[in-house]
């Protein structure tokens, strides 16, 4: 991203960060989720840029808000409250070290950096990273199997200064700082790498521009991992698979990669997204992907070329409530999203010879997780029961739920990875 920066005139940059700006400001009041507002909407130009960046803002805006508050400056310049989300978008950045360019906040820029500098959670950050949950999100990077091995990834990030450590190695070190660059390995996906500092600049990399490796949360892995787990072995070579809401398309690059015998039905029904998708598939070399511009609910399961699906991964679209998008999401909203996603579910039922769903949100709220779980296995008929859901992970779903303690829940404060949901899905015999 720096370089695309350096790219940019002053004037695109500006227009990028006010985009930025007017989408999480939407995401925080609960008006629609980032992917949505980014990709769905054609005059928003850098559609990449204001994305990565608006995710970061949200993730970070706590804190950001913090820093703000702290600085005082509100009290001593009251007309930049107006401002506020474009401030949000200078703090990340200054966080960052990068060069905020906007010259119409050159005179606040001194008392913010001293603001940051002093704010004690940042300070104490600065050397002991992992310590501050609030700010420091793991970042993950997975091996994309279908271009490189996990060897040559471990061997390039050591060319470029990095240390690899092994899961039980990295709990005992003490040595994490930002001085000191590490790899992690993950302790439940063979694919994912930790990488600290998480500040860590990837988007110059080649192997980033290569897609030998992915920048994807670690919950966001999940899905495909889980039925992976369930099958793997199992599938003859005519046998398919089905990503039923795709784009962008991290996790059906992800299932390709783990089923890069079978063939992947990819459906998309937003036309700027769908292009999206089948770039991405293109650029990570997932052959065996068959991207469809088309209405998942509009599918036949009869249809013939159906019969072989085995699995159908279900990534609705839902209210982002995990990944930063605030707490004031309105009811009627959370149902309103809740009958699709419903509806979405009881449609993979329908397959006649699917035997293991997932069903997964970017969200933490009950309406559209334990809830939907719930009302989709009565609508089940007998015909599906719910799995014990990845049972290593140690954190479950809502006791108050019949269904809680099958489904996963992530935390980003407990497991510092995005909020996430995921339950499967098994055919009963
Ligand atoms: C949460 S996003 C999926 C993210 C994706 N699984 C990933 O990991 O990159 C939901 C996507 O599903 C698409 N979508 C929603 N309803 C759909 C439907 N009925 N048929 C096909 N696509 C749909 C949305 O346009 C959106 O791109």
């Amino acid at each position: 991203m720096p370089k695309e920066r350096n790219r940019m005139s002053p004037g695109q940059l500006f227009k990028v960060y006010r985009q930025v700006e007017r989408i999480t400001q939407q995401c925080l009041s609960g008006k629609g989720n980032i992917q949505t507002l980014t990709f769905n909407n054609s005059s928003i130009i850098q559609k990449g840029m204001t994305f990565a960046l608006g995710i970061e803002v949200l993730k970070y805006h706590n804190i950001i808000d913090k820093i703000i508050n702290s600085s005082g400056l509100f009290k001593t310049k009251p007309s930049l409250k107006k401002d506020h989300g474009m401030l949000r978008i200078i703090v990340y950045e200054a966080l960052l070290e990068k060069r905020a360019e906007m010259t119409r906040f050159k005179s606040c820029g001194q008392d913010m950096k001293k603001s940051i500098m002093n704010y004690p959670k940042y300070s104490k950050s600065k050397t002991h990273q992992h310590d501050n949950p609030e700010i420091d999100l793991i970042r993950y990077i997975r091996i994309n199997t279908l271009k490189t091995t996990k060897q040559n990834v471990i061997r390039k990030f050591q060319e470029l200064g990095y240390s690899y450590m092994s899961f039980a190695d990295a709990l005992e070190s003490e040595t994490f700082t930002p001085q000191n660059k590490f790899i992690v390995e993950d302790n439940h996906l063979p694919d994912l790498l930790a990488l600290y500092p998480s500040s860590s600049h990837l988007h110059d990399m080649d192997m980033i521009k290569s897609y030998e490796i992915i920048a994807h949360d670690k919950s966001s892995c999940f899905p495909p991992f889980l039925i992976h787990r369930e099958l793997a072995g199992k599938l003859g070579k005519s046998d398919c698979l089905i990503d039923a809401c795709s784009a962008p398309g991290n996790k059906t690059s992800y299932l390709a990669a783990l089923f890069s015998k079978n063939k992947i039905y990819a459906f998309e029904r937003d036309t700027s997204r769908f292009e999206t998708l089948s770039n991405r598939m293109m650029l990570s070399g997932a052959k065996n992907v068959e991207c469809k511009l088309d209405d998942f609910l509009k599918t036949d399961p009869s249809d013939p070329k159906f019969k072989n699906v085995k699995a159908i991964m279900l990534d609705p679209s839902c209210s982002g409530s995990g990944i930063g998008h605030g707490s004031s999401i309105q009811k009627d909203r959370l149902l309103r999203l809740q009958q699709v996603q419903l509806k979405l579910l009881t449609h993979c039922f329908k397959f006649p010879n699917v035997q293991f769903i997932s069903y997964s949100t970017c969200s933490v709220c009950e309406e559209e997780n334990e809830k939907v779980t719930e009302m989709g296995l009565e609508a089940s008929n007998g015909a599906f029961e719910v799995a014990h859901t990845f049972p290593e992970w140690p954190h479950r779903g809502l006791e108050s739920s019949p269904i809680g303690e099958h489904c996963v829940r992530v935390d980003p404060q407990r497991d510092r990875t995005n909020g996430f949901f995921v339950v499967c899905f098994r055919r009963k015999n």
